[in-house]
């Protein structure tokens, strides 16, 4: 998947290279007539223009809908109980946690917090969607509070850029019966 977004963005990357290139060598050349051209370009810009925003509006709503997340709890409305404690520390680029596997079905308290850089502690269940996240920041700790409905091994990635490594900064918890 990481591989795929890499190669996509290089090839996307040298045909805006390509695109530079091509107007930098052609900038030189004058045409004769510029009237009907400026006017034509005027007139796609507009079209561009309306198709963009008529595109992007509803699918920007679209995008919102679902939020906040379905499973997002906080500490008020889960009327938690004892939880299991996990604690995190993000590292340029790993994750230490003090433990990786929990129950299904009883809540968990996350505290999450930094040793260098901000990351994003994002959970991901086994069909990659994401579960719970919160920003793993230096000098502070946040806590996230989540009850795994599913047995499974979930994946944590980090969800904010943070270095060369920072698509290497994964790790799982495990979550079963006992
Ligand atoms: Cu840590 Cu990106």
């Amino acid at each position: 998947m990481q591989e795929t977004a890499w190669q996509v963005s290089l090839v996307l990357m040298s045909l805006i290279a390509f695109g530079v290139v091509y107007v930098a060598i052609n900038s030189g050349k004058r045409e004769e007539d510029y009237g009907p051209l400026v006017k034509s370009a005027y007139g796609f810009r507009t079209k561009l223009f309306w198709t963009v925003a008529l595109l992007f509006f509803p699918a920007m709503i679209y995008n919102l809908v679902g939020l906040p997340l379905p499973y997002s709890e906080s500490r008020a409305d889960s009327k938690l109980g004892p939880a299991q404690v996990i604690n995190v520390i993000g590292h340029m680029w790993y994750w230490e946690m003090d433990r990786d596997e929990v129950k299904v079905g009883e809540p968990v308290e996350i505290r999450i917090t930094s040793a260098d850089v901000n990351h994003g502690f994002g959970i991901y269940d086994t069909n990659l969607l994401l579960v719970a996240q919160a920003q793993a920041m230096p000098h502070y700790t946040n806590v996230i509070y989540h009850t795994f409905k599913k047995e499974g091994t979930y994946r944590v990635l980090c969800m904010e850029y943070c270095g060369v490594a920072h698509h290497n900064m994964m790790t799982e918890i495990k979550v079963g019966k006992s």
